[in-house]
């Protein structure tokens, strides 16, 4: 036996291959109906196509401005003004990443030192925990509690400690789908208010919501200066392969994620930053009819999820909806969800992977519903079986 060190570093260990990774590999090995890992199979508006195809032709592939080309900036800062009366200026208040994914990771790469940290909500989006981890941060986590997802103010005034750096929320919630209410948000606002703290929200669902309204933390009193808002065009506009993120917020933050983003990616996506740029600028009916389309797809796998005699939690936004199993006898969701392809050829995700607190989301399972109506009726009448 080799006395060699790891490889890994060990702010890294412990975050081996994504679960995503493993259910999409047994999905094609199984034949099953993928309803895992969340992404459309179905193209985006074809305005926005046309427009990656037309930027190609027109010779847009060579290194964009490494904080995005300024069609797209100015469409984002307009983006935030039309929707949510946020004013941002583009040259110095809006900075493109390589998808919401970056962002994330040169914020907390660029405002963390060594041992500071981390307030999120659990169950939390997998790359927090990453990106946290290679800042060199700590996570502290406030348990968002099955089935309304609501969270105690106290429990969140509890996670505060002189380390504490930002709060990491995200909104519409993955893999709830819960979106925070107002009342939620501005106690989370009077928190940061409070302890002098950076708000850094994670808002790639912000067009994906079906009951309630989105609310950027942003909007809300003494917030704006505080709060980084990041998006991503991957969900609004059906192309997550493409990664064209972006954050918004005052000059300070932004240079200083600028800075750490430079160094990742420098750049990325010129073709899909002008896709994007004419996407943001598309009429109000094309976002709704979005969440229309997905609001159908929600409701149709929901019900099949109930017929199969699991209980369907409420989801209010994004591209999931969670089930519990101990309605249907069983407990372990990590073995539900191995076993499922061979049981009845469907493939979706425990929540156990979202959570520290491993025997609160053990029983919990997430299937994405971001999918053709046919595919949904396919997983639906293959998931009967488990009754
Ligand atoms: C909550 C959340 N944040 C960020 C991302 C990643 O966004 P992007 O593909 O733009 O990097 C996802 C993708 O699933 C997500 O669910």
């Amino acid at each position: 036996m080799s006395d060699r060190r790891p490889y890994l570093v060990s702010r890294l260990q412990g975050f081996g291959t994504t679960i995503f990774a493993e259910m999409s590999a047994l999905a094609v090995e199984t034949g099953s109906v993928n309803l895992g890992q969340g992404f459309p199979d179905t193209d985006g508006p074809p305005e926005v196509l046309e427009a990656a195809v037309a930027a190609i032709g027109a010779g847009h592939n060579q290194y964009p401005p490494s904080p995005g080309i300024p069609a797209l900036r100015g469409a984002i800062a307009e983006h935030q003004r039309h929707w949510y009366g946020l004013e941002y200026d583009a040259a110095t208040e809006v900075v493109v990443t390589a998808g919401a994914t970056e962002a994330i990771a040169a914020t907390l790469l660029a405002l963390c030192e060594t041992g500071d940290e981390v307030v999120t909500f659990e169950p939390y989006y997998d790359s927090y925990a990453a990106g946290i981890a290679m800042a060199g941060a700590e996570r502290r986590v406030v348990p968002l509690r099955a089935p309304d997802y609501s969270f105690a103010v106290d429990d969140l005034r509890a996670a505060i400690t002189p380390r504490t750096r930002l709060i990491l929320l995200n909104s519409p919630h993955n893999p709830t789908g819960k979106v925070f209410t107002h009342d939620e948000l501005a106690a989370i606002a009077d928190v940061c208010i409070e302890h002098d703290l950076v708000a850094v929200t994670d808002e790639v669902y912000e067009h994906i919501v079906f009951d309630g309204e989105h609310v950027p933390l942003a909007t809300l009193p003494g917030m704006r200066d505080r709060t980084l808002t990041i998006s991503s065009g991957g969900k609004t506009f059906s192309c997550t392969g493409w990664k064209i993120g972006w954050a918004c917020g005052s000059p300070d933050l932004v240079a200083a994620v600028q800075t750490a983003k430079q160094y990742l990616s420098f750049t990325s996506g010129t073709p899909f930053q002008h896709a994007i740029a004419v996407g943001l600028g598309l009429p109000d009916p094309v976002f709704q009819g979005l969440a229309d389309d997905l609001r159908v797809k929600r409701d149709h796998l929901s019900a099949g999820l109930a017929a199969a005699g699991l209980e369907v939690l409420p989801t209010s936004g994004t591209y999931f909806v969670t089930v519990d199993i101990r309605s249907v006898g069983e407990a372990d969701g990590l073995a539900f969800c191995r076993a499922l392809p061979d049981r009845c050829g469907v493939v979706a995700v425990p929540n156990v992977v979202f959570y520290d607190d491993r025997a609160a989301g053990a029983p919990l399972v997430r299937f994405a519903f971001c999918k053709r109506l046919d595919v949904i009726d396919e997983a639906v009448t293959r998931l009967k079986r488990i009754a």
